[in-house]
């Protein structure tokens, strides 16, 4: 089944799918993202996603490439062209196609849209809940709007892949206090002794997960606390449970931190009941 991909107001082969070699977001990382989960045939808190597409691209004034009413309904027809039950949907917007020149292109410049959509595997997620995962933890070296969902993502990805050198799969960012500010692509999360979540505050120095955000609602279904404070290295492993957050995890329990078990080493009762609850909790787009 060829994959086909949404870009700039067509729908065409995936493997032929291209932007032009002066796309900002290709030239500079001008750009933002959004990445949906999709889940038995929904798409999983899209509102909430589009309503932070909205934010990131306004902090950057870059201008919507189509009105917001329709991007709705050009991801459920990118999920349902590639006939994706559980997968993920990705949204590209860029400040478009313009001359090489650091300062914003002419007015009326049109910004690019992708959007593309991939089959995942739930059971191997399911799998991965079961086992855990592990996590390394590294400088936070990032600029100071990562509460901007830009493309521009290079110390993630060094992060992430320094992660994955020492077979873990997810890099924390440490301040220059010792406190965790997220992951490379992810919201970082513990529970302490008296069963507290506990998760930084997304004023400064994080992204506002949308999964983050719907974790919230989830806890005070299953009446869980939560404490919005910054947590350092030093209580995260010396914590009952540890767990990231992402639309690609939801809810995905650590094991260790820095090569040293989180409590006995084993996912958390905690954060595998929430992440049992997300899906009645979140809202769920037919695609
Ligand atoms: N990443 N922090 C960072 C730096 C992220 O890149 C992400 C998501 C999150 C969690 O946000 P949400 O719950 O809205 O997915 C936090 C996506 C999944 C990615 O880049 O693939």
């Amino acid at each position: 089944m060829p994959r086909i991909a949404y870009v700039n107001g067509r729908y065409v082969a995936h493997a032929d799918a291209s932007v032009h070699i002066e796309d900002r977001g290709y030239q500079f990382a001008d750009g933002v993202y959004e990445v949906c989960e999709v889940a038995r045939g929904f798409i999983v808190d899209m509102p909430r996603h589009l309503g932070r597409l909205n934010r990131s691209l306004s902090e950057l004034s870059i201008d919507w490439p189509v009105t917001q009413a329709v991007l709705p309904l050009i991801l459920r027809e990118v999920v349902r062209r590639n006939h994706v039950v559980n997968g993920l949907v990705y949204v590209q917007v860029t400040r478009g196609v313009a001359s090489r020149d650091f300062v914003f292109p002419a007015p009326g410049t049109r910004p690019s849209l992708v959007v593309t959509a991939r089959k995942a595997d739930p059971a191997a997620a399911i799998k991965r809940a079961e086992t855990g995962i592990k996590v390394i933890t590294v400088p936070e070296n990032r600029w100071d709007r990562v509460d901007i969902k830009s493309t521009g993502l290079l110390p993630n990805v060094l992060a992430k892949q320094k992660a994955k050198e020492a077979d873990a799969q997810e890099a924390w960012f440490v301040d220059g206090d010792g406190m965790v500010t997220e992951g490379g692509s992810s919201n970082a999360w513990i529970v302490t002794g008296d069963g507290v979540l506990v998760t930084r505050p997304a004023e400064h120095g994080i992204l506002r997960g949308i999964t983050r955000t719907t974790l919230f609602d989830v806890a005070a279904k299953l009446g869980v606390k939560i404490e919005e404070r910054k947590f350092s290295v030093t209580e995260a492993k010396a914590a009952r449970e540890a767990f990231i957050s992402s639309a690609t995890t939801i809810a995905m329990p650590i094991v260790a931190i820095d090569g040293a078990p989180v409590a006995n080493g084993h996912p958390g009762s905690v954060t595998l009941s929430l992440r049992q609850a997300f899906f009645d909790v979140a809202e769920k787009s037919p695609a």
